[in-house]
């Protein structure tokens, strides 16, 4: 070889540098409240995916952040709730979320939208700039993923970097296979690709980021003390 080349493999060391995946943490739930809930399984079975790819799991459940329904009064008086309060801390410990939700009516648990709503009133706004995979199960044909298109919109709204690909497990009452796993082995090769693949995304987030970002809440608002809710990212 001339003194002037680079060995093949070397460059493609260079071109897709091995990802540094073990300082990445997530925060992995399901939306749901009861016990042996399908999304709490789905939810289990992505922190175990998250680990043997190379994350950091921080587990948690929907009990851990639920919180009665948001109330002005409680907020101004800085009664934020405690579920509120886990919820967000646990947020700003990760780089990612994985939520796994139940679809409720086509749309998402009020319980997880009520926690949503209340995270979103602390400053600084820990859903910003978060990445986010959703998934969802359920025992229908859809798998709740109608629900899922409802989670985004309010994730989406406080600045959240929601994966594009969503996760829906259907008929899910049926889909565990005794071992514990998703039965059918290619969708259980799906999952694992899809949690992967966000991974990926959430590794080159973290260690090259490429864009200064702003989050606004209402585009075109005056801003006064009273309104003022925009972030500039650091
Ligand atoms: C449901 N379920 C449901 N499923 C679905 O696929 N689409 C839907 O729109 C609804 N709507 C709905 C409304 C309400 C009020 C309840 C209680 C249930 C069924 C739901 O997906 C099922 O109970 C799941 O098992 C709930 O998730 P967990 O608790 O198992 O995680």
């Amino acid at each position: 070889m001339e003194a002037n080349t680079v060995a093949p493999a070397r460059v493609a060391l260079f071109l897709h540098p091995a990802p540094r995946m073990a300082d990445l943490r997530f925060l992995v739930f399901g939306g749901s409240l009861r016990k042996n809930s399908l999304n709490d399984r789905l939810a289990g079975l992505a922190a175990d995916a998250v680990e043997r790819n190379g994350g950091a799991v921080e587990r948690a459940c929907m009990r851990d952040f639920d919180c009665p329904s948001y109330d002005y009064d409680l907020e101004a008086a800085k009664a934020f709730p405690l579920g509120a309060t886990r919820l967000r801390d646990a947020l700003c410990r990760v780089d990612g979320l994985i939520l796994s939700s139940p679809e409720f009516n086509a749309s998402m648990p009020g319980c997880l939208k009520n926690a949503i709503d209340w995270v979103s009133r602390f400053s600084p706004q820990p859903f910003m700039r978060r990445q986010a995979l959703l998934m969802s199960a359920s025992p229908s044909m859809v798998g709740g993923n109608r629900g899922l298109w409802s989670l985004r919109v309010p994730l989406e709204h406080l600045g959240a970097r929601v994966y594009p690909d969503m996760f829906s497990l259907a008929q899910a009452h049926q889909a565990f296979g005794a071992d514990g796993q998703i039965a059918d082995p290619t969708l259980r090769s799906r999952f694992e690709s899809t949690i992967n693949c966000f991974m990926d995304l959430v590794e080159a987030a973290k260690h090259y980021p490429a864009m200064k970002s702003q989050w606004v809440e209402f585009l075109g608002e005056r801003t006064t003390a009273e309104t003022e809710r925009v972030e500039q990212a650091a």
